[in-house]
């Protein structure tokens, strides 16, 4: 499956959703997650983050490897988004901070 990891945190930009054929994204307030149980590993998503937090279960960062799990949990308590919506407020400004995991809202 491919994964949503920190950098989305605070940015949420969702151009992410509107190429998933499977509609596999969930939203919490201030992150997105993939359902890894839907994902159909396409590929689709990856080039159309713009914070270029998405990547293939088997690539991801060493230092972002908690969020495979956290893909995989929270997916299931959050609802489904399938359209694109506006990015949070300061997006541009947080795309690229590090150190964002400890603001992600569950
Ligand atoms: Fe959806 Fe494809 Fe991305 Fe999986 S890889 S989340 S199926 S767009
Ligand atoms: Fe997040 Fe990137 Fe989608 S910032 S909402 S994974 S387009």
């Amino acid at each position: 499956a491919f994964v949503v990891t920190e950098n989305c945190i605070k940015c949420k930009f969702t151009d992410c959703v509107d190429v998933c054929p499977v509609d596999c994204f969930h939203e919490g307030p201030n992150f997105l997650v993939i359902d890894p149980d839907e994902c159909i590993d396409c590929t689709l998503c990856e080039p159309e983050c713009p914070a270029n937090a998405i990547f293939s279960e088997d690539e991801v960062p060493e230092d972002q490897q908690e969020f495979i799990e956290l893909n995989a949990t929270l997916s299931k308590e959050w609802p489904s988004i399938t359209e694109v919506k506006a990015a949070l407020p300061d997006a541009d400004e947080w795309n690229g901070k590090e150190n964002k995991k400890q603001y992600l809202e569950k």
